[in-house]
């Protein structure tokens, strides 16, 4: 057998996330997310009807003709959806030819990253989604960090990226893993700072249906996409509750939407017809309005209702009002990795905060006793049950961890 030291290819370890899920298989032999395990460790959404929700779809039509190639940008109809959801809800002013398409969120993040000019200077959060800092390895970007920590509240301002520019900003907002979200002025600031000289930014918006009271995109303030270096990414993913379909997109100037689809002519081919077929529907005014409300209120609800429970236990909590991701301090001194061996036990685990904190690396994490803990996949009947698991955690004497 080939071992590792053998492979022709340069070794990188899976992000993150997928180490906690290995960790979690080797002890208790499950993989997270399957029956029975509570998965409160992963970014998925419930993939069910929401209570007020739409229908969620459960087939495909399509004929022979969808089982040619896709174009490099995506399907014209899928593109038309895109542009007028856009136009629709945020009032922006896109066409198609500012949009491209790709297999999910990352895939876009990644070639926005890859294609980036060197003399661009990375600007990222302090506390932000894991695989950014995965793919700024990777590619050898030099990046600067914008403190996000406990003494700001994880709450960073546009000052901080003033001081820290000119650069490229890549922010997700609502931010994974804080849920922390700039909205109006504030979004408008830091839009209006990407469109300077030697600025631009990539604002990914993959929790945008997640924030109260109301979703909230860049889009709105962008007054001609086509003058700027903006990058603005959402996918299929959370909101529209289908991370299965693959199915993610950037819209951006057309001059940098050329560079993407060269790059789906060379690397990627397009993405598959009836994934763009199906999100296409989920895209509907009508019905993507009623996603959007049913969505907030939802996952709004749970929200408040960990929060409290939460604190009761005596987490000190920092969630922003985005996102389905509580961000907080474990109680009694708990290192996050002690609390999720404990809740191994129980077929249950947490994010490390450590796997979010974009400067690890060298010395230990400052965040070792922060967790992400993820309310995305769960149904609202569990909560007794999943609060219980963590009072029992929280309480264990610490020598038996
Ligand atoms: C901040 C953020 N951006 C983008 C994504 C997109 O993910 P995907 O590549 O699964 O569409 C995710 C999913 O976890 C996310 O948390």
């Amino acid at each position: 057998m080939l071992t590792l030291t053998e492979s022709a290819l340069t070794h990188f370890p899976p992000m993150g996330v997928y180490e906690t899920l290995f960790k979690f298989l080797d002890s208790t032999g499950k993989y997270m997310g399957s029956e029975g395990t509570h998965p409160w460790a992963q970014g998925f959404p419930l993939t069910s009807p929401l209570p007020g929700g739409p229908d969620i779809p459960t087939r495909i039509d399509f004929t022979y003709k969808d089982l040619k190639y896709p174009q490099a940008t995506g399907e014209p109809e899928f593109l038309a959806a895109i542009r007028d959801y856009y136009n629709h809800f945020y009032g922006a002013n896109i066409g198609t030819e500012n949009i491209a398409v790709f297999a999910g969120g990352r895939p876009g993040i990644y070639a926005t990253l890859a294609f980036l000019k060197p003399e661009f200077q990375v600007l990222v959060e302090e506390t932000e989604y894991t695989p950014y800092w995965d793919a700024l390895k990777l590619l050898g970007r030099k990046h600067k960090l914008i403190p996000s920590n406990p003494d700001n509240h994880f709450r960073p301002s546009i000052e901080d990226y003033e001081k820290a520019g000119p650069g490229f900003v890549l922010k997700s907002n609502p931010c994974n893993p804080t849920g922390v979200t700039w909205e109006n002025e504030q979004l408008k600031a830091l839009v209006n700072l990407c469109t300077r000289q030697g600025w631009g930014g990539l604002i990914d918006e993959a929790y945008e249906f997640f924030h109260e009271p109301e979703p909230e995109s860049a889009l709105r303030y962008i007054e001609d996409i086509n003058q700027t270096n903006l990058f603005v990414v959402s996918a299929a993913t959370k909101g529209l509750q289908a991370p299965g379909l693959r199915v993610g997109w950037v819209i951006a100037s057309k001059a940098n939407i050329e560079i993407f689809r060269n790059f789906s002519s060379i690397a990627m081919g397009g993405v598959a017809r009836p994934s763009q077929i199906c999100t296409t529907a989920l895209l509907q005014p009508d019905r993507a309005a009623q996603a959007r409300k049913s969505v907030g209120v939802y996952y709004g609800e749970q929200r408040r209702r960990y929060e409290k429970a939460l604190v009761g236990l005596g987490f000190e909590l920092f969630t922003g009002d985005g996102g389905f991701y509580h961000w907080g301090r474990l109680p009694r001194g708990l290192t996050a990795d002690q609390f999720n061996e404990r809740l191994f036990r129980h077929e249950a685990a947490i994010l490390p905060g450590k796997l979010c904190d974009m400067k690890r690396g060298a010395a230990d994490s400052s965040l070792h006793n922060f967790m992400r803990f993820s309310f995305g996949p769960l149904k609202a009947d569990s909560f007794e049950a999943d609060i219980e698991i963590i009072r029992s955690c929280v309480v264990e004497d610490q020598h038996d961890s």
